[in-house]
């Protein structure tokens, strides 16, 4: 019997071995990833440049609290303000998606003064209490969660902003691309309404990138397809290929005071050496392009062998929408073909692969794909 607190459906599957896009189970037997367990695998598993990071790092110092220098934060800081396009925002490191969301929230509101947060219809912004305030999902929200500062604005809809964003609002929070509500891509010219919203009323935008961040859609933010400069963002699962790190960029314009914001292990020497491996291989190995080359090549390939109902995304963050429930497709290609896939609601692929990603690996999916999907639609006729 289990003693673990039985909250996840589990694959009979357990990874023992990992390398680049592949994954081995206990059998021997090797798979295909094409999900990053939840977009967190960005650089491929155990890359062998982090690897050794990590590796001497720990035979180094492993942890010492944020009450002594740590150069490692600073080295951090500087690479992703520099591949990030962002180098004079201030970096805070904390440990997960959800923490970030929940340190921009507490700033915004530190900032300005005010209480009010506006998100949008279908937002998935993490489970602790601020960010799963702002989470658009009833069945995860416990009464002592619910919270009256926030209102939902219909995502996309460039005329709700209008009323919606008052001068009571501290904070606006949006997904570049919201991930776990679909794959469903902010406009730009949602975002840029979104940005002029904000600077009249004085309310500050959080652009949460924890799952479209990080070089994942070919740009280092989703959002900097659109032109618009965020107050604060938030990011985390690629940031450390598995490592736990989160961290949020923070504009000049916010002022930093001793104790306004804290953590134990936020930014510890393991965090910051996964992360500056990340940042380091995604430069020397150019991942961005590769995104956005590798991304339009397997779009490309969804979209010839068709089927589906829509076609969303960008770069290596795809999400393809069918007429029908997608979880015998999923098996199918799990157990079959040997390949991970994720979901999101119940007719929708979500593909977030390594940034890595080969096209030799992009035909062994696609070549998978056509055939599940030839024997799904003979089902469904
Ligand atoms: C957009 C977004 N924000 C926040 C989170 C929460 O991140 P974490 O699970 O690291 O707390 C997630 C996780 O899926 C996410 O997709």
């Amino acid at each position: 019997m289990s003693h673990l607190f039985d909250v996840y459906p589990l694959y009979d599957i357990e990874p023992v071995k990992a390398e680049g896009c592949y994954l081995w189970d206990t059998k021997g037997t090797q798979y295909l990833d094409l999900y990053g367990g939840h977009a967190v695998i960005s650089v491929g598993h155990c890359h062998p440049y982090y690897v050794d990071m990590l590796s001497k790092q720990l035979h180094a110092i492993n942890f010492y609290s944020n009450s002594v220098k740590i150069s490692l934060q600073e080295e951090l800081a500087e690479k992703l303000g520099e591949l990030s396009g962002y180098p004079d925002y201030k970096l805070f490191l904390v440990n997960s998606g959800a923490e970030a969301n929940e340190n921009a929230l507490k700033l915004a509101s530190f900032h300005t003064g005010r209480s009010k947060v506006v998100a949008f219809t279908k937002a998935f912004h993490g489970r602790t209490a601020g960010a799963v305030a702002v989470t658009d999902n009833p069945s995860i929200v416990a009464p002592v969660n619910y919270n009256k500062h926030v209102t939902f604005l219909p995502f996309n809809d460039l005329d709700a902003l209008e009323d919606g964003i008052t001068d009571e609002v501290c904070a606006v929070i949006v997904e570049g691309i919201q991930g776990v509500g679909g794959i469903q891509v902010s406009s730009d010219e949602f975002l840029q309404a979104l940005r002029r919203k904000c600077d009249q009323t004085g309310a500050v935008l959080i652009l949460d990138s924890v799952q479209c961040g990080y070089g994942r859609t070919g740009k280092f933010f989703s959002h900097q397809f659109s032109g618009i400069h965020p107050d604060l963002m938030t990011m985390a699962k690629g940031m450390g290929n598995g490592f736990p790190i989160g961290g949020v960029l923070i504009s000049p314009a916010f002022k930093a005071s001793y104790g306004l914001l804290g953590t134990t292990f936020g930014g510890n020497h393991m965090a910051c050496a996964a992360g500056i491996a990340v940042l380091d291989i995604m430069k020397n190995e150019n991942l961005l392009d590769n995104a956005t080359k590798i991304g339009d090549y397997l779009m490309a390939g969804i979209k010839e062998i068709g089927g589906y109902k829509e076609l969303r995304g960008r770069g290596l963050m795809i999400g393809i929408e069918y007429g029908f429930p997608v979880k015998d497709l999923r098996n199918k290609l799990l157990f079959e073909h040997k390949m991970f896939t994720g979901v999101a609601g119940a007719n929708t692929i979500r593909l977030l692969p390594s940034l890595a990603l080969r096209k030799e690996e992009v035909d062994i999916f696609l070549e998978a794909l056509r055939v599940c999907l030839s024997a799904e639609l003979k089902e469904v006729i």
